[in-house]
């Protein structure tokens, strides 16, 4: 009886050491890809216009970069053009970049060290079938210099003392 009780116990910590961590037993694919960028955020800043539509994809511009910048201390960020970042490396080379990346604010580049393999790759996959890469979003500009395109200030203003 103590036996076999102790016996299922073994056995059920077995199965719970087991579990697969967090989205490695989802086998990669675009559609997962898809999920996973709407969800992890990427087209609020990646997808021109997605935000102020309210969430509608345009298929012209998803993930194809912004040019309104992010203004503040570290000077003008632009949201790059991933499908060009899809484009010039092949499936591991993304994995590999995306999983060491760091960048200027407010990309945040740490919540995708966070992310598992599989949803990388998926995500390479999606990005992938999203068509013709375009052009680069505009070349960062420098703290103290004028960008010459909207922009957003992205930070807090200074309080004044006292
Ligand atoms: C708050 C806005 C924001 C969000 C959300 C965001 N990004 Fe970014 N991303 C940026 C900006 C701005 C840059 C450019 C940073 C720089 O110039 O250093 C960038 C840069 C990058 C780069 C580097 C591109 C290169 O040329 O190597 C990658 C890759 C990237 N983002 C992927 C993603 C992915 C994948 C997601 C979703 C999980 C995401 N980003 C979410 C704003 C954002």
């Amino acid at each position: 009886m103590r036996h076999s009780f102790i016996v299922t116990l073994a056995a059920a910590c077995a199965a719970l050491t087991a579990l697969p961590a967090f989205g490695d037993d989802a086998v990669p694919s675009a559609e997962r890809g898809h999920v996973v960028a709407v969800v992890s955020g990427c087209h609020d800043c990646h997808s021109a216009g997605y935000p102020e539509s309210g969430g509608i994809l345009d298929p012209a511009t998803a993930l194809a970069g912004s040019g309104v910048g992010f203004r503040g201390p570290w000077g003008t960020t632009y949201p790059s053009n991933l499908r060009l970042v899809a484009a010039e490396r092949d499936e591991a080379g993304f994995v590999k970049h995306l999983s060491t990346l760091k960048t200027l604010p407010p990309m945040p580049y740490f919540n995708l060290h966070a992310m598992p393999e599989t949803d990388i790759r998926s995500l390479f996959l999606y990005i992938r079938s999203l068509g013709e890469p375009g052009e680069p979003a505009p070349a960062y500009v420098p703290p103290g210099e004028e960008p010459t395109t909207p922009y957003i200030v992205f930070a807090p203003p200074t309080m004044p003392a006292g």
